[in-house]
């Protein structure tokens, strides 16, 4: 059909892509929590995890997040400042609200059913919905994330275009069987282990008879550019009182909710807001702290002070701190800056 481009699974030979796929998963995928059975519930907090931070934080933090918040119904009972601050030092605190409107909206409306109605959540897009319906409602679908992207445009030497998605889809999803969850966790696991961004480890990949990309892994699976990162400098006054320091909620989208110490004008070693004190003292407590799409130069100063806000014990605080403040506290109380 000129003009026309079809995708197609390449023509395999036995043993089927399923089949591939599954055996080598059986053995070498990882025992992880959010894969024995799951709830929605339970696929809702990995997969939105999962989505900012590394499996080897997230195995922490989902046991800890789900002991706070074990179901929708708990979730939807707190607050939406307790939900951000169980969230803290997972970063992108937007998601931590959605996932509190979305269990009141559950709690409300009752359990969504099928991607379409999943995705009419706060929070929820195309993958985190095919992802529940997989992983919790036993569907067929095709999960696809950044490394099921990658792994399955190498597979079918795909390269990036507009309907990626649609063409891997379409490629994909008359072969998966009809409860797709295990499928859908197989390729992520390849994606993770083998099928890597840089150096895929192509000899030690089950569906390498069958790859029409293993030639040339590099040219397939680089998604869209990453957009710049923002350099940004920050100065952050440590207030002391007696062995505690001031912290205040920030209000600026970014850090939302969270606490941290009060902030002045970049590059001056002045006072902020509502700080009196003096003198200032210069610390060596000086980091890169990276979010997504920023990177703040943090520096800290110390004043013995006074001024609005809430005191901490910093070797023990009663908030939740955001990332760059908590690793700024932690300076200071290695630094010996906290007792005078
Ligand atoms: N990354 C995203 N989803 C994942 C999952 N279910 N298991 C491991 N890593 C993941």
């Amino acid at each position: 059909m000129r003009g026309t481009k079809v995708h197609r699974m390449p023509a395999f030979s036995e043993p089927s892509f399923v089949d591939r796929l599954l055996g080598w998963y059986r053995q070498a995928g990882r025992d992880l929590p959010w894969r024995r059975s799951p709830t929605p519930y339970q696929v809702v907090v990995s997969e939105l995890m999962l989505q900012q931070t590394t499996v080897a934080t997230a195995l922490v933090r989902y046991s800890r997040f789900l002991q706070a918040f074990p179901d929708f119904p708990s979730l939807a009972s707190a607050t939406e400042d307790e939900v951000v601050a169980a969230w803290a030092g997972l970063g992108y605190y937007q998601r931590a609200r959605h996932l509190s409107r979305l269990a009141r909206q559950v709690e409300k409306a009752g359990l969504p059913k099928g991607e379409a109605a999943w995705r009419r959540l706060p929070g929820v897009g195309p993958y985190t919905a095919a992802a529940i319906v997989a992983f919790a409602e036993g569907g067929r679908t095709l999960a696809i994330d950044v490394n099921v992207r990658r792994t399955l445009s190498r597979l079918l030497a795909l390269k990036d275009a507009p309907r990626l998605d649609v063409a891997i889809r379409s490629a994909i999803e008359p072969a998966l069987p009809a409860d797709s969850g295990e499928v859908n966790q197989a390729l992520i696991e390849l994606g993770a282990l083998v099928c890597r961004p840089t150096r895929p480890s192509c000899p030690s990949c089950p569906l390498a008879e069958i790859c029409l990309g293993r030639h040339q892994p590099e040219l397939y699976g680089h998604g869209p550019k990453k957009a710049a990162v923002r350099d940004e400098r920050i100065q952050l006054v440590a207030v002391r009182r007696r062995g505690r320091l001031l912290v205040r909620q920030r209000t600026t989208r970014l850090l939302e909710g969270l606490w941290g110490l009060p902030a002045a004008a970049a590059g001056e070693l002045g006072l902020p807001d509502g700080v009196q004190g003096g003198p200032v003292l210069d610390t060596s407590v000086q980091f890169t702290h990276r979010f997504t799409h920023r990177r703040w130069q943090v520096r800290c100063t110390v004043v013995d002070g006074d001024g609005e806000g809430h005191w901490i014990d910093p070797r023990a605080p009663d908030v939740a701190l955001a990332g760059p403040d908590r690793r700024a506290v932690e300076m200071l109380v290695a630094g010996g800056y906290i007792d005078g």
